[in-house]
C-alpha cells in the first residue's frame, strides 16, 4: 500500500487500524506479540516465538561439508580445499585472504586491515579479531588540514599520499586467528596464493575496470602503474596478471613469519614507501609511520555488539567499528513496524518500507557522526546508543507520512549505564554529518563441518588504497586513515566527543559490518558487505529481506538496495543489473520523492542506479543441519561447498531425516 503525502498520520493510522480488523492477516495464524513500544494503532507486529521458521535456504544447492562464499572464484576454491583436507573455518579464511590479495588487489590484502568475527562451535564462543589499521604514534587531530588543497580535492590528495596510511593488521589478523583457532601453519595458508601470484591469472571484467577507472589512481605511481598499466596502457579483461614481487613477499612471510613483515625488511619497505606524497606541500603529506610503529602493532579481541530482531540476535562489529551499532540502531527502529506485511503496506520493495528503511538510516548516521570511534580512546555509549527507551524516542521521529526535517545527533549519555557520568553530560545536537567519501572493500563467509564460522570485512579503504605499491614487494598501501575526520569535531562548547578526530595510536572508525545471526545460542546465517559507509546499509537491507521478507540468501543478496548515509542524506538506489529482482520501479521512486525524498533522480525516471555493495553470505539450517551459500553477481561470487545433498524436491531445506551424500 502506498502511503499518499496528503494522508495524514491519524488518517493513515484510522485506515491501518480498519483495514487490520476487516482482513485475515498472514500473522494471525500466531499469536502477535505484545506490541513494541511506539508501533502505531493498529498495526499487527509478527511474531517472535519459536514456532518461526528459519529463514528459507538458498533452494537447491545444500551441503554438509562446509561451505565457502567468497567474491572471486579462486579465492573461493583455495578456501574449499582447504576445507577440503579437513581443515577449519578459519583456515579456509586464511587462504581466502591471501588469495585474494593476489586477485583481488584492489579491495584488501597485506597492506590493510579488516575485522574477522569468527564463531567457535565447540565452545559456542563468539568474538571479533580486530585488525583495523592503527593511526602512527607521531599522528595529530589536525594532519589533514593541507594548506593550498581545494575542499574538493581533499580527499583525493590525502587518500593518495603517505599520510593516509595506517600501520596494517591483515597478517596480525591471519596470524591470530592461526595461531589461536587455525589447524594449519601460515606457510600452508599462503601456498595458494603464492602459486596464484607467481603462475598469473586472467582478469575478470570487475578488476579491468577498478584499474581503467576509479580516477586513474593505478597510474599515480609507478609500482603501480607497472603492474596494472604497462607501458601506459590499462590490462583489460582476459590479460594474465603475473606478480612475482607480491610471491617473494609471500614466500617470504611463509619462511620468516609475520616478524619479517612488522620488523623486518618489508617493515623498512613499507616504512620507505610511505614516503611518497600528492600533497602542494610535500611535508604536509608524507606518512608518518615508523618502525616502532609496525613493531607495536597488536590486533585486540573485541566482544561484538548484540541486537534482537525479531526473535534472532544480530551480532555485529562493535567500536571502533560503527557497523555493529549502527545496524543495531536500524534494527531497533524499524521493529515496531510490520517491515514483512504487504497487506498492512509495507513488504519488500513497497514505499512505506523504503522510506521507513530511508528514515532509520538518517537517523542512525547522525548518531554515528557524533558518537563512534575507537572507544579505546573516546567513551563510546554503546548502551544508550541501543538502549530501548532512547531508540524509541529517536524511531517515533519517523512519520510514515512524510520525510523528517534533517535530524541532529541524540543523547544516548543518559541511558548510558555504563558510562554513569553521561547522566550529568550536557550534548546541544546540531546536525553534523559526515562527508561521503568513496571506498571500497570486500567481505566473504565460511562455515565448516564441525559449525565454526567465519564473517570476514576485510579492506585497504579506497579502491587501491593509496595507490601505493610497495616498491619491489608488490602489494598496496591502504589509505585508512582517511576514515577519521579530516578536521577536528571536538567541541568543548557543544558536547560533541570528536570520537572519529585523528589521534597517536588510534584506530579509525569504521563502517565494517561482518555479521553471524543466531536462534538462541546457534549460528544461522553470517553475512556483510564492502562498500564505505554503505555496508551498514546493505547489511541492513539483507537483514530484512532475509528476517522479514522471508528471503533465502541468494534472493535477499540478489534483491535491490536501498541506502542512504548522512542524516541530510539523498538516498541512492539499485536497479540496473538483470538480476537485481524486482526491481524499485518508476512509481515506487515517484512516491519516495512525494514523501520528501532526494537524490533519486527526476521525477518520472529511473534514479535508480547504483551499485551498492557484494554481500557473500552461508546458511546454517537448524532444523537439518544442511549448510548454503549466497554469493553476489555486484562482483563474481562464488559459493564453493563439500558433501553436496542431493536434493529431495523443490526445497531440501524443508526435509528431514537423514541426507545422500555426493562429495
Ligand atoms: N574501509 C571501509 C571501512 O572501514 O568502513
Amino acid at each position: 500500500m502506498h502511503a499518499p503525502s496528503s494522508l495524514s498520520r491519524l488518517a493513515l493510522s484510522l485506515a491501518l487500524a480498519a483495514f487490520s480488523a476487516s482482513c485475515a492477516l498472514p500473522a494471525a495464524a500466531h499469536p502477535p506479540v505484545a506490541r513494541t513500544p511506539g508501533t502505531p494503532p493498529g498495526i499487527v507486529l509478527p511474531p517472535t516465538d519459536e514456532t518461526v521458521p528459519p529463514p528459507p535456504a538458498w533452494d537447491g544447492v545444500a551441503y554438509r561439508g562446509g561451505v565457502v562464499s567468497v567474491s572471486h572464484p579462486l579465492a573461493a576454491k583455495a578456501g574449499a580445499d582447504v576445507l577440503a583436507r579437513g581443515g577449519n573455518a578459519i583456515d579456509a579464511a586464511a587462504a581466502i585472504q591471501f588469495v585474494l590479495n593476489v586477485v583481488e588487489p584492489q579491495f584488501s590484502g597485506i597492506g590493510g586491515g579488516g575485522f574477522m568475527m569468527v564463531h567457535l562451535a565447540r565452545h559456542g564462543k563468539t568474538f571479533a579479531i580486530d585488525g583495523r589499521e592503527m593511526a602512527p604514534a607521531a599522528a595529530t587531530p589536525t594532519q589533514f588540514v593541507l594548506s593550498g588543497v581545494p575542499a574538493n580535492q581533499r580527499f583525493v590528495i590525502a587518500s593518495t599520499s603517505g599520510l593516509a596510511v595506517g600501520v596494517p593488521g591483515t597478517l596480525a589478523v591471519i596470524d591470530h586467528a592461526l595461531k589461536h583457532y587455525g589447524t594449519i601453519r601460515l606457510s600452508e595458508a599462503l601456498a595458494p596464493a603464492i602459486e596464484v601470484a607467481e603462475k598469473g591469472f586472467r582478469i575478470n571484467r570487475f578488476l579491468a575496470a577498478n584499474i581503467a577507472g576509479d580516477g586513474g589512481r593505478t597510474g599515480f605511481q609507478p609500482e603501480t602503474a607497472a603492474l596494472f598499466r604497462p607501458g601506459g596502457v590499462p590490462l583489460v579483461e582476459g590479460d594474465l596478471l603475473v606478480q612475482p614481487d607480491l610471491a617473494k613477499t609471500f614466500r617470504l612471510i611463509a619462511k620468516h613469519g609475520p616478524r619479517v613483515f612488522y620488523r623486518g625488511e618489508i617493515a623498512q619497505a613499507i616504512v620507505a614507501a610511505q614516503q611518497r606524497t600528492r600533497t602542494p606541500t610535500p611535508a604536509e603529506g608524507v606518512g608518518r609511520m615508523t618502525l616502532q610503529d609496525l613493531a607495536d602493532y597488536q590486533v585486540k579481541i573485541r566482544e561484538p555488539i548484540r541486537v534482537d530482531y525479531r526473535g534472532w540476535t544480530v551480532a555485529d562489529m562493535s567500536p571502533p567499528s560503527s557497523g555493529g551499532l549502527t545496524v543495531g540502531q536500524m534494527l531497533e527502529m524499524v521493529e515496531r513496524f510490520p517491515i514483512g506485511d504487504a497487506a498492512q503496506g509495507f513488504g519488500f520493495g513497497s514505499p512505506t518500507t523504503l522510506h521507513v528503511m530511508a528514515e532509520a538510516m538518517r537517523l542512525a548516521f547522525a548518531d554515528r557522526a557524533v558518537w563512534m570511534g575507537d572507544e579505546d580512546f573516546v567513551p563510546v555509549p554503546k548502551v544508550g546508543l541501543l538502549d530501548p527507551t532512547y531508540v524509541a524516542s529517536r524511531s517515533a521521529m519517523i512519520s510514515t507520512t512524510s520525510r523528517m526535517a534533517t535530524p541532529a545527533a541524540g543523547n544516548p549519555l543518559p541511558f548510558d549505564t555504563v558510562l554513569d557520568s553521561g547522566k550529568d553530560r550536557r550534548f546541544h545536537p546540531k546536525h553534523d554529518d559526515d562527508e561521503h567519501r568513496p571506498s571500497h572493500t570486500t567481505h566473504y563467509s565460511v562455515v565448516d563441518k564441525w559449525g565454526n564460522v567465519v564473517s570476514f570485512t576485510t579492506t585497504i579503504e579506497s579502491t587501491w588504497g593509496t595507490g601505493i605499491t610497495v616498491p619491489g614487494y608488490g602489494f598496496l598501501l591502504n589509505n585508512e586513515l582517511t576514515d577519521f575526520n579530516f578536521d577536528p569535531a571536538f567541541n568543548a562548547e557543544t558536547g560533541n566527543p570528536g570520537a572519529n578526530d585523528v589521534a597517536a595510536g588510534k584506530r579509525p572508525r569504521s563502517s565494517m559490518a561482518p555479521a553471524i545471526v543466531f536462534k538462541g545460542r546457534e549460528p544461522v546465517l553470517a553475512y556483510g558487505s564492502p562498500g564505505g559507509s554503505t555496508i551498514i546499509n546493505s547489511v541492513f537491507n539483507v537483514t530484512l529481506n532475509l528476517i522479514d521478507h522471508g528471503m533465502s540468501i541468494q534472493q535477499a543478496i540478489n534483491a535491490p538496495r536501498l541506502s542512504v548515509t548522512s542524516a541530510a542524506g539523498t538516498i541512492s538506489c539499485e536497479g540496473v543489473e538483470p538480476f537485481m529482482q524486482p526491481k524499485f520501479s518508476i512509481a515506487t521512486q515517484d512516491a519516495l520523492r512525494s514523501l520528501g525524498h532526494v537524490g533519486l533522480g527526476a521525477a518520472g525516471a529511473n534514479g535508480c542506479a547504483a551499485t551498492i555493495g557484494s554481500v557473500q553470505g552461508v546458511v546454517i539450517d537448524l532444523r537439518t543441519g544442511r549448510q548454503y551459500g549466497g554469493a553476489d553477481l555486484r562482483r563474481e561470487g562464488t559459493v564453493l561447498g563439500l558433501k553436496r545433498v542431493k536434493a529431495h524436491g523443490p526445497h531440501p531445506s524443508k526435509g528431514h531425516g537423514e541426507d545422500e551424500t555426493e562429495d
